[in-house]
């Protein structure tokens, strides 16, 4: 009797159970794809992710990066909200293009080599190991960034689905003169006259500032990036507008950009970053 109670018991617990999954799995599949949910794993998986977050707002003062930064700058100077503003060079669905073809590497590269490489430019730094710490850290959470959306990788640019759009401007049709009456009446207050900064507002040129082989040191880059973002507490620059002051502020000096000078020792451009546990 009683063996008989249990495995009906038993029975009844298993076609719960089967009827508990079908109808998780049917609730899971109703859901759309994006927008990303962005919970947080849980475990060291989270708090890689968690630290890659904090690497990219504190890129120039924490230990893990500092090493690796050679200018004033963090990832969220440029990427920013630590890169959820959707317009401002977001990382949100970036993983989803890489791999993808670099003409400048003329090669294929990983996102991983894509992080690396604003190190070396934008943060005019020594770009970390292949597989360290931060580099692993930061790519996790940009890939978290983009958790749900679909894969499309990039055969022509290593660039995500939401880059910043290249304003349609020609290099040769700004006035540099306007831009600096522009950048003092629009620029100053927070970058100062110098365009050194000050505080928690970085420098746009000079040796703290991002280099010649930044993204931004190309003016109609720089152009397009400051009609989404700049000035940071209200965007209302027009497409002349943007061209000229990025002309003007392209006209100062910054640091040289020679590739040798910004890769690791040849022994530790790559690495095995896990512990050998078996
Ligand atoms: C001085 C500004 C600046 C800083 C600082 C900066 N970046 Fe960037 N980053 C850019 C710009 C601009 C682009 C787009 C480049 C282009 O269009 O050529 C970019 C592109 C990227 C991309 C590729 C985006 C895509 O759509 O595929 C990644 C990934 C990236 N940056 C990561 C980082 C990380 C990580 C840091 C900090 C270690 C950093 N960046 C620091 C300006 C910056
Ligand atoms: C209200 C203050 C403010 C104003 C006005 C402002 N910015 Fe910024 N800007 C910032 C801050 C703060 C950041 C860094 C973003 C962050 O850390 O969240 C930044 C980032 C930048 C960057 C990328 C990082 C770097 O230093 O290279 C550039 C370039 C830039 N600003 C140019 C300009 C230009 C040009 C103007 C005028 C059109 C302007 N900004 C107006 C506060 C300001």
């Amino acid at each position: 009797m009683i063996v008989k109670n249990v495995r009906l018991l038993m029975a009844a617990a298993a076609i719960a159970t089967v009827m508990f999954q079908l109808k998780s799995e049917s609730s899971v599949s109703a859901q759309p794809p994006t927008p990303p949910t962005r919970i947080l794993p849980g475990g060291a998986f989270g708090e890689t992710i968690r630290l890659g977050e904090t690497l990219v707002e504190q890129t120039a003062t924490h230990p893990l990066t500092k090493p690796h930064v050679g200018n004033a700058l963090n990832c969220t100077s440029c990427h920013l909200k630590n890169g959820t503003d959707p317009k401002a060079a977001t990382f949100i669905g970036v993983a989803t293009a890489y791999p993808a073809w670099s003409p400048r590497e003329r090669r294929v590269i990983t996102l991983e080599d894509r992080v690396l490489n604003c190190f070396m430019r934008s943060c005019n730094g020594i770009r970390p190991p292949l597989g360290s710490k931060p580099s692993v850290a930061i790519t996790a959470y940009i890939t978290w960034l983009s958790d749900g959306q679909v894969l499309r990788m990039n055969a022509e640019n290593p660039k995500g689905p939401n880059a910043v759009p290249r304003l349609a401007v020609k290099p040769e049709s700004a006035s540099i003169e306007r831009g600096g009456l522009l950048y003092s009446n629009k620029c100053a207050t927070c970058h100062g006259k110098d365009g050194d900064g000050e505080d928690d507002h970085p420098p746009v040129w000079g040796s703290r500032s991002f280099n010649q082989g930044a993204g931004l040191a190309d003016t109609v880059k720089l152009a397009s990036w400051l009609k989404v973002a700049m000035p940071l507490d209200e965007t209302d620059l027009s497409d002349q507008d943007s061209l000229d002051i990025a002309a003007f502020v392209n006209t100062h000096d910054r640091p040289a950009f020679d590739l040798k000078n910004h890769l690791p020792d040849e022994s530790r451009l790559g690495e095995y970053n896990a512990e050998q546990t078996r």
